[in-house]
């Protein structure tokens, strides 16, 4: 079975790609086959993974396009190798005219699973890496994956709506898009040292949104280097392999293949 995470969460610079890239390159040396999507216009896991998302065609694009279209699109022509090894489905902007194209497209929320269905197979986990909205791309993501991971800074938690992912998910489960979708946890981001409030942490979320959703025990310190990889083309397990921060994304995903 093929486990499909999407990364998502409204708010930009959480650090959803950052998450989505190192989360693909930690699973990818745990043994397993993964794919990275880029699913966001601006294409900074594009970049991230080493490619030019102003220069590499085809992508996510040309298949949402073929698919709006009235034609069945080929997804795995976009499919690229990575230095590190997993498989990158890459962004470029124009995916940014889909948001709206979509609008009028039958079964506009299930395009993108559409697409998928001739590679899922090939894969033993596909990550999302979504773009800070809760628009169709989104939604889109939410009706195809099996789970979601919400990365959050933690002095936003306490912000009004911080976490209106959650109701964006409870949308999809309810309209029988994806009864079956659920919340991988919550990732504690850009956290700093000094910021070990997770019990209250825990106690305000259950407090707002109900018990049951996982807080990850990795917590991703501020650090850096993480901009520093990205700048390099890298997830920070090659950048920085023995660093603090590829541990903790090391940690997560072994949380994720436990299940706890
Ligand atoms: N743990 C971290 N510590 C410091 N900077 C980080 C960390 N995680 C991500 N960043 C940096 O913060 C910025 C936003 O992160 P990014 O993953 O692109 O967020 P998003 O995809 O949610 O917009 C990027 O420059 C990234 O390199
Ligand atoms: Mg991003």
């Amino acid at each position: 079975m093929t486990r499909i995470i999407a990364v998502a969460m409204q708010k930009g610079g959480v650090g959803k790609t950052t998450t989505a890239i190192n989360l693909a390159a930690a699973l990818t040396e745990l043994g397993q086959r993964v794919l990275a999507i880029d699913l966001d216009p601006q294409g900074n896991l594009t970049q991230h993974a080493g490619f030019d998302p102003d220069q590499i065609s085809p992508t996510i694009y040309d298949a949402f396009k073929a698919e709006m279209d009235g034609y069945e699109s080929d997804v795995s022509q976009a499919i690229y190798e990575s230095d590190e090894g997993f498989h990158l489905l890459p962004s470029q902007p124009e995916l940014s005219l889909i948001e709206l194209g979509l609008i009028n497209t039958l079964s506009r929320e299930r395009v993108l699973a559409t697409m998928l269905e001739n590679v899922a197979a090939d894969y033993d986990t596909i990550l999302i890496d979504c773009n800070p909205s809760l628009g169709l791309l989104v939604i889109n993501a939410l009706t195809v994956a099996s789970s979601v991971i919400i990365p959050i800074q933690t002095e936003y938690l306490a912000a009004r709506g911080a976490l209106m992912i959650l109701k964006s998910i409870e949308t999809v489960r309810r309209k029988k898009l994806n009864p079956g979708l659920a919340i991988e946890g919550i990732l504690l981001t850009m956290a700093d040292t000094r910021t070990t409030l997770t019990r209250d942490i825990l106690a305000a979320i259950e407090n707002q949104y109900g018990n049951g959703i996982r807080i990850f025990d990795a917590i991703i310190k501020r650090s850096v280097r993480f901009a520093e990889s990205a700048v390099a083309g890298q997830s920070i397990l090659a950048y920085e392999p023995k660093g603090r921060g590829a541990e903790a994304y090391r940690q997560v995903a072994q949380e994720i293949v436990t299940g706890g």
